[in-house]
């Protein structure tokens, strides 16, 4: 898609760093803590999430039918193969004559099972997103809408298997398909001394003859809560250790969708699945919608965080804008309803609705976003667009926070000034590779006060692929250090993206957070630098001042365009400090980035404390080579290290590992 490849380049810099330590004389860190500090937002961390990478169909999303309502086809559906063992055969067909009524299901898979019987199976197979993960002493939730054209019925039978048909894992009778659309379900059960892989595919095969129409075949291995339509669990856990303050959903581009036309419609993510057409997606492949509003919301409530619900607001990625005004309107009512589905009572319209799915108890919202990265029209219009989004929400909802994609700021290298309303924050994204980032982490330090507080939507240190790497992390530990000690001016964080699926194919966006295929996943370093930065979070934000602080040369590549002008060398720090401390706890967290390959050592100051006890704690994140990362076959390579700290106090000095993030726990009791 030309405008997602657009705005891709636009966050690959070609940059290059030449790292050349400077040696300086001992670093000093003083912590202040005779002055108040800044009260930090508990929503300081959270995630961001989209369709993308295959982050819920491939992903979160437990489906393992890859194209269960056949939407994805040319003259055949894709990721669909026919069975024919031993001399049985078939024929399989698109079939859109017959659509289950009542039901967004429009096109089917007909089977023609010409030469079928004992020992000679015909069928249908799917082997999921690259593959389907089998594991032992498991029950899976297969289910299908059939029918048969004559009355006599056909019988299935439904089985996880070996793609080579050799090896069945589970199987059962999938009952007599008779003339009427009708959903089966069955459950598929593995035994004990099966061994795990991914290498299987379901199949629904019969041996006997007749014509079968096939549905919305789907397969649910077990899931988070073991909720029906739910989520993958390993997934799921990443997420919540990450403690995270809120999820912004559903995009990014994902909400803007490729044209107006087809923007995330999220009244079509509602009720049973064989209700949701599914959309277009913007990433390059279709998305089920299996993951709805609803789904959104749970994987909210799961991990105790809250939603940041973002709202389509008349500006599509092909650079369609809907004109303000009469044309507007049905897009900010639609808005409207959705906040009622997420918050009305049941009296509401759009909360009785929401009960009738299944969860009668409204859901907390206190920040609604309106749009994603209007910075990119050509047209300007968003000025106006967001006064009547505002103004129309904050009416009906006065509580409600309301996020600006854009207010004048310069981060995506394009002004569109909000002159007629402000926006209670302003969502800044910042892609950038390590040396980039490291030299822009204090942005914060000097920015203006006087307008909308921040919160940085999207925010990435890129370098390594599919998941970022150690140097990475670096990056982002050094940005976070500087959300902190600003956090009278940064209310809200999320990295992104946040999933990649790492098969082949399944990777949009390079350089993400959490990696996964169909059997296992491993968060990437970055991921746990963000994981120690939200699990130390405190409640105050102290005053960090640092002195001769070490300088690395960065050295910037050209432009391409422009090789003949060479920007000149910077001089970037190469530790990075914050300190926040939870009063609840009794606790301080010095946060320290040492970004180079020889070990710092820091004289440290906690100017004010009564009491810093001797022992504390240090959670280390570290490797050798700034470059090491995790990957599926070592998912734990670079990940933290809790180990007990000597010799603390009110002064005492302590070296920084080469290449790492650190959190010294120090205890006030
Ligand atoms: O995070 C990937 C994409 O980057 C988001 O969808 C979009 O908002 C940004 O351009």
């Amino acid at each position: 898609m030309p405008i997602v490849q657009r705005r891709f380049r636009s966050r690959v810099l070609s940059l290059v760093a030449l790292i050349a330590p400077l040696a300086m004389a001992q670093t000093t860190v003083r912590i202040d803590l005779a002055k108040p500090g800044l009260p930090v937002s508990p929503t300081l961390y959270g995630l961001m999430t989209e369709e993308i990478n295959f982050s819920y169909d491939g992903g979160l999303y437990a489906e393992l039918v890859r194209n269960r309502a056949f939407k994805n086809h040319g003259y055949t559906p894709e990721h669909w193969s026919l069975v024919q063992d031993a001399g049985g055969s078939a024929a399989m067909a698109l079939d859109e004559r017959y659509p289950v009524a009542g039901t967004a299901l429009t096109t089917s898979l007909r089977i023609d099972a010409e030469n079928a019987s004992p020992g000679h199976r015909v069928g249908i197979a799917n082997a999921g997103y690259w593959g389907i993960p089998v594991t032992p002493n498991t029950s899976y939730r297969a289910s299908f809408y059939a029918k048969t054209s004559g009355a006599s019925g056909v019988p299935l039978t439904i089985s996880i298997e070996g793609v080579d048909g050799k090896t069945v894992y589970a199987q059962a009778e999938g009952g007599r398909i008779d003339g009427q659309w009708k959903r089966y379900s069955v459950t598929l059960a593995t035994g004990a001394n099966v061994k795990p892989t991914a290498d299987a595919r379901l199949v629904l095969a019969t041996e006997s003859p007749g014509k079968v129409w096939f549905n919305l075949v789907s397969l649910f291995p077990p899931t988070h809560k073991d909720r029906p339509n739910g989520h993958r669990p390993d997934l799921m856990q990443k997420m919540i250790d990450m403690k995270p303050g809120f999820l912004r959903f559903p995009g990014g581009n994902y909400v803007e969708g490729g044209s107006v036309t087809n923007r995330f419609k999220w009244k079509e993510t509602l009720g049973p699945i064989d209700q949701r057409p599914g959309n277009p997606g913007t990433w390059g492949y279709r998305s089920t919608d299996g993951m709805g509003l609803l789904e959104f919301l749970l994987w909210c409530e799961d991990m105790k965080a809250e939603p940041v619900l973002a709202v389509f607001a008349g500006y599509a990625l092909n650079g369609e804008s809907v004109p303000v005004g009469k044309e507007l309107q049905p897009f900010v009512q639609d808005a409207l309803d959705e906040i009622e589905y997420v918050t009305g009572d049941v009296s509401t319209k759009w909360g009785a609705k929401r009960a009738k799915d299944g969860h009668p108890a409204p859901f907390k919202l206190r920040y609604v976003e309106i749009g994603n990265e209007d910075g990119f029209e050509k047209n300007k219009t968003y000025d106006g667009r967001y006064t009547q989004f505002h103004d129309a929400i904050r009416k009906k909802y006065p509580k409600i926070k309301l996020i600006a994609t854009v207010n004048g700021k310069d981060w995506l290298g394009q002004q569109q000034k909000l002159s007629s309303r402000v926006p209670d924050l302003v969502d800044e994204h910042y892609y950038y590779n390590p040396m980039e980032m490291m030299n822009d982490a204090a942005r914060y330090d000097s920015y203006a006060r006087s307008g909308p507080k921040v919160f940085i939507g999207e925010w990435a240190g890129q370098e390594g692929s599919p998941t970022t790497n150690l140097h990475a992390a670096l990056a982002d530990a050094a940005f976070m250090a500087g959300m902190e000690r600003n956090a009278d001016i940064v209310e809200m964080s999320c990295y992104a993206p946040l999933f990649v699926n790492v098969n082949p194919g399944g990777m949009q966006w390079q350089y993400n957070l959490i990696g996964y295929n169909a059997q296992s996943s491993f968060g990437s370093p970055s991921y746990y630098a963000q994981k120690m930065f939200s699990n130390y979070l405190g409640n105050v934000s102290l005053p960090v001042h640092a002195e001769k602080v070490s300088m690395q040369t960065w050295q910037q590549e050209a432009k391409k365009e422009t090789p003949q002008d060479v920007p000149p060398a910077k001089q970037v720090p190469t530790m990075f400090f914050s300190a926040t401390k939870s009063d609840q706890r009794g606790e301080i967290y010095l946060k320290v980035v040492n970004a180079i390959g020889n070990a710092q050592t820091v004289q440290v100051d906690l100017a004010g404390a009564v009491k810093v006890a001797a022992e504390g704690e240090a959670i280390v994140l570290s490797s050798t080579h700034k470059e090491d990362t995790n990957t599926i076959a070592e998912p734990t390579k670079v990940v933290p290290v809790t180990s007990k700290a000597s010799g603390l106090g009110k002064q005492f000095s302590y070296s920084f590992a080469p290449y790492s993030v650190t959190v010294l726990v120090l205890s006030t009791k």
